[in-house]
């Protein structure tokens, strides 16, 4: 029997930590999340995507009766920019959340699905991202999805 261990760099920033362009995305997820339409969990979930050319693209929750027919600020800013900037690389995505009126004090990171649209996104435009996950104590940074999603599924898998 051998283990294998996994490991996971993250670092912790403090907003004034933070160059012009991270402070610009951190802001424009945290205006996004007053956007979000989440009147059935009040967690309210903004995310910023910073593409090559320097646009930021914003998106955020938008829950439905139907619980599972509503959508992540992480997917919905993706599929977007996707749809609409197709031939452009996302280089970065700043995620923020409130609730109550107040930005979280945890770091809010993508759920499990996001993640595997991230990865999708990354390995289409052949370049990982800097994602920056906010809280009011700190944030978290990482290089590339696959720093949160181990072993991941991607489509290298399908091509064996
Ligand atoms: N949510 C996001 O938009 N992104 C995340 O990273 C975590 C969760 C949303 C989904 C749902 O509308 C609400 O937050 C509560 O789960």
């Amino acid at each position: 029997m051998k283990e294998i261990n996994l490991t996971t760099k993250i670092s912790v920033y403090l907003l004034e930590e933070c160059n012009e362009t991270e402070k610009k995305l951190i802001d424009a997820a945290k205006q996004a999340a007053g956007n979000a339409y989440a009147r059935y969990s009040g967690f309210k979930v903004g995310a910023a995507l910073l593409l090559e050319n320097g646009e930021v693209i914003t998106g955020n929750n938008q829950e439905n009766a139907a619980y599972p027919s509503g959508l992540c600020a992480e997917r919905t800013a993706v599929f977007f920019a996707n749809a609409n900037y197709p031939d452009r690389k996302i280089v970065a995505i700043a995620i923020a959340a409130c609730q109550n009126g107040k930005f979280t004090t945890e770091v809010v990171t993508p759920c499990g699905a996001c993640r595997q649209v991230l990865l999708e996104t990354e390995n289409r435009y052949a370049s990982p991202m800097k994602i920056l996950m906010y809280s009011e104590k700190g944030i978290y940074v990482v290089y590339g999805i696959k720093s949160l999603l181990p072993l991941s599924f991607g489509d290298e898998m399908l091509k064996r």
